[in-house]
């Protein structure tokens, strides 16, 4: 049943914003969660707007359909953004419709800017009402141009099974520090576990309460995002290049495995992230503030662990805005980066050294493209194929050249997109 606090109009009105800047710019969603207007409110209503923003993400093509069979000209996008959320609310949300339709009315009530608009809001959602739209429909929960390109790279099936997952609620991962605590920590925070080792839990709320969490026992990471690390094969005694490395997931992985670890990010906010984590996990790391491209040192490590910046297209279970935000030539612009620092990279290997490169994005010219195209210019690396299962990976990911591309459907219950490729530095290391 719905508290009464939820239906408050403070936390409407953050809603309202946090849907605003999640779908007017990169980031938007992530920093406006950050935000003093949403960190402000009291947790029912904070848990509320994030709520329905999320929901009004995971449905966002649905939703838009159903608004714009009943709309004769489009509204001002404040207005459609009342109306996304009074969708959310009557349908996909445990609120009585009636109330959905009043609290949007009072909603564009609230502001000048729609006022004018609340005769519109009633009669558009009263309509929904009469007919409940379909909210999950996998033909149209991504954008168009996104599915497409799905198709284009594997298949029609495939897309439709990739974009099903975009309107389910992820479950958190979780890698263990050592993999001998998986069992004991599955019990204590009611996991299932994963190969990796993992585990997934369907718990909620602050992760920070969660035994287990203050010791550094384990830190939340999505089960694809833990496979490449696992490939890079480091062990203690060896050095490991982690670049791009923040907020640490993977350096906090390469650390436990008892490598010496050098993490390299330009993002000093972030980097500093990533050393509260590794203090958290009683780990070490050298961390480097820097462009990694431009980065002058001239050591050369055992294995180089690459994840590029890319357009993210894997994470929309947890970032549902991305599939919103990423334009196509997003695509072309982050592909001439990633080429960038994966010679950046290969400079950094050792000769008989690994290099592994991955990037959490759905599209292949951030993939399968950048890694061709630097073994054709770079003839000194091959492809040191992944073998079946390793590093915890859905065999249905395996390649037939040896590489990894993970699919959200790859998983029960879904899990992040993702490409990974393992390569081998000849010992001549030409
Ligand atoms: C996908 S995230 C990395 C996630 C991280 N590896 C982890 O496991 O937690 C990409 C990172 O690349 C960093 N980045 C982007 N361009 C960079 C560059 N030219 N040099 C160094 N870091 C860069 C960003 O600051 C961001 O932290």
């Amino acid at each position: 049943m719905t508290q009464k606090t939820e239906s408050g109009l403070p936390a409407r009105l953050a809603a309202l914003d946090l849907l605003a800047a999640a779908l007017s710019r990169r980031a938007g969603l992530e920093e406006g969660l950050a935000a003093p207007a949403l960190r402000d409110l009291p947790p029912r209503d904070r848990a509320f707007a994030r709520a329905l923003v999320m929901a009004s993400l995971r449905h966002l093509g649905p939703i838009d359909r159903a608004l714009d069979a009943k709309l004769s000209r489009p509204p001002p996008e404040a207005v459609r953004h009342i109306l996304r959320l009074g969708v959310v609310q009557a349908f996909l949300l445990d609120q009585p419709a009636h109330a959905a339709v009043s609290t949007s009315v009072d909603l564009a009530a609230s502001r000048r800017e729609t006022r004018p608009f609340k005769g519109l809001v009633n009669a558009v959602l009263r309509g929904l009402l009469r007919e409940p739209p379909k909210l999950d429909d996998p033909d149209t929960l991504a954008p168009d141009w996104l599915l497409a390109r799905w198709r284009a790279a594997f298949g029609a099936e495939a897309a439709q099974a990739i974009a099903a997952e975009i309107a389910r609620e992820p479950a958190t991962d979780v890698t263990p520090r050592a993999d001998a605590d998986a069992a004991d920590l599955a019990a204590l925070l009611e996991a299932e576990p994963l190969p990796g080792p993992m585990l997934r839990t369907q718990r909620r709320g602050d992760v920070a309460g969660w035994p287990g969490y203050a010791e550094g026992r384990w830190w939340v990471q999505d089960a694809s995002a833990a496979i490449p690390a696992r490939l890079t094969g480091a062990k203690a005694g060896e050095t490991v290049l982690d670049l791009c490395a923040a907020p640490g997931g993977k350096t906090l992985q390469l650390a436990a495995a008892g490598a010496t670890v050098t993490a390299v990010d330009r993002s000093a906010a972030r980097l500093k992230r990533l050393s509260e984590n590794l203090e958290r996990a009683g780990l070490s790391a050298e961390v480097v503030c820097a462009d990694a491209g431009a980065w002058e040192d001239e050591r050369q490590f055992d294995a180089v662990l690459l994840d590029a910046p890319c357009s993210a297209t894997g994470t929309f279970r947890r970032h549902p805005d991305v599939l919103w935000a990423a334009r196509p030539s997003d695509i072309a612009s982050l592909a001439g980066a990633q080429s960038r620092l994966l010679d950046a990279a290969g400079r950094r290997v050792r000769p008989g050294g690994r290099l592994v490169y991955c990037v959490c994005s759905l599209e292949p010219e951030e993939g399968e493209a950048q890694v061709e195209a630097f073994l054709t210019r770079t003839p000194g690396f091959a492809v040191d194929p992944i073998a079946p299962g390793e590093g915890g990976a859905p065999d249905a990911s395996l390649t037939p050249r040896g590489t990894l591309r993970v699919l959200p459907h790859h998983r029960a219950g879904g899990t992040d997109g993702f490409f990974i490729a393992r390569l081998v530095r000849s010992e001549g290391g030409s």
